[in-house]
């Protein structure tokens, strides 16, 4: 009887995608399995536009970024169908069925958590994956992504220095991260940026405005401001928690909706406080400042060897949980092992950075302000 497992990668691109297929591939392949890759996350599982992931297929991809399956970040339950949104887990499903899969490998971030655990509650043998570069996945150490996106922040950090020094500016560069500090904390501290901004701690501008003032006094007359994407001002994170509690609180649909909407609307409005950050502090110091966004190219090409590493240990974990019937689980990093995680204890949970985490304390012991 011929045995098949699917794989397919959802939500945004993340360095050692093409590791982790390698390594389901490779792995299920010597197990006896046929392997079949779909296209474009779940649009294309819904679509059943495959690809068939052989030894040939599999080979020269270790080390190449993004991902040979595409990506798309399209949900099972809420599918863009002919100008509708529908629910296309059933039809899903059938493409599974059909397909006679023994299990779905699906390679993705917390969303994608919680659509394969959707398709697991349908009946569905699903394993996933914990890819991205926010590493802001519950229940594991660490995300594949992260290491090389976190190798590039910081070498954007080392390289904006010589360019501040120089002009005796102020540079605020902006990360990526989502709602988790980890990427502009962790480049932050090895790149040795002055400040840190991070959603986690909302900050007081006047605050980060006197740090600068301060190195000035003592003859720094440049500073690197590392901003995540998701940082906040006190005010802002204020109404952000209102918002949220009161998303929480709702117990009607359109009171859910409505605290959806204010929710986007403020994160909306955060779309270009990096640059409202630089001039309020040329305000503030006197100083001149300039905004680098670096943007996707933290999630670009080649991925490091951690994150090769990683995706490798994870992908080839799948196949023995396969052998073992076990399903509706995450595979987690923990330590220099793997380990099963049920789907139902990873989704609608997100880690951000813990404010008394060992890293935050390093980079205030260094001297580095969080502005707060
Ligand atoms: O989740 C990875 C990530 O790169 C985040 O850091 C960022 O907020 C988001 O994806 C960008 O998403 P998109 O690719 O949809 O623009």
């Amino acid at each position: 009887m011929e045995k098949y497992v699917g794989i397919l990668t959802a939500g945004g691109d993340s360095p050692g995608l093409n590791a982790a297929i390698r390594g389901v591939g490779k792995a299920a392949h010597r197990a006896g399995y046929n392997v079949i890759g779909f296209r474009d996350g779940f649009r294309g599982f819904m679509e059943n536009r495959t690809m068939r992931l052989n030894e040939q297929a599999l080979s020269g991809i270790l080390t190449t970024g993004g991902t040979i399956l595409g990506t798309s970040r399209d949900k099972p339950h809420k599918m863009p169908v002919g100008g509708q949104t529908m629910d296309m887990t059933d039809a899903m499903v059938d493409v599974y069925n059909n397909h006679h899969l023994d299990a779905l490998i699906c390679l993705g971030g917390g969303g994608t958590a919680k659509n394969a655990y959707r398709l697991h509650q349908k009946g569905l043998n699903v394993i996933t994956l914990p890819k991205t570069i926010d590493n802001d996945v519950a229940m594991t150490d660490m995300t594949f992504g992260f290491d090389t996106a976190l190798g590039i922040a910081t070498e954007a950090i080392d390289r904006l220095h010589s360019t501040a020094h120089s002009h005796h500016r102020i540079i605020v560069v902006e990360i990526m991260g989502h709602n988790a500090g980890w990427l502009a904390l962790g480049s932050g501290i090895a790149g040795g940026a002055d400040v840190i901004l991070i959603p986690e701690l909302p900050y007081d501008i006047e605050k980060v405005a006197k740090a600068i003032r301060r190195r000035s006094r003592h003859g720094s007359r440049f500073s690197i401001v590392a901003v995540s994407e998701g940082a906040m001002s006190i005010a802002e994170a204020k109404k952000y928690y209102k918002a949220r509690t009161k998303r929480e609180k709702a117990r009607t649909r359109k009171e859910k909706d409505k605290a959806k909407k204010k929710l986007a609307e403020l994160e909306h409005q955060r779309s270009d406080s990096t640059f409202r950050i630089s001039r309020r502090l040329e305000e503030l110091t006197g100083l001149e400042s300039r905004v680098t966004i670096l943007g996707y190219l933290q999630r670009g090409g080649t991925p490091s060897s951690a994150d090769r590493l990683l995706a490798s240990r994870l992908g080839t974990a799948c196949i023995e949980l396969i052998e073992q019937d076990i399903y509706g689980v995450m595979v987690a990093a923990r330590g220099d092992s793997v380990e099963p995680v049920p789907l139902n204890q990873v989704v609608g949970k997100r880690k951000t950075v813990p404010i008394d985490h060992p890293w935050i304390d390093c980079a205030r012991r260094v001297g580095t302000s969080f502005g707060d």
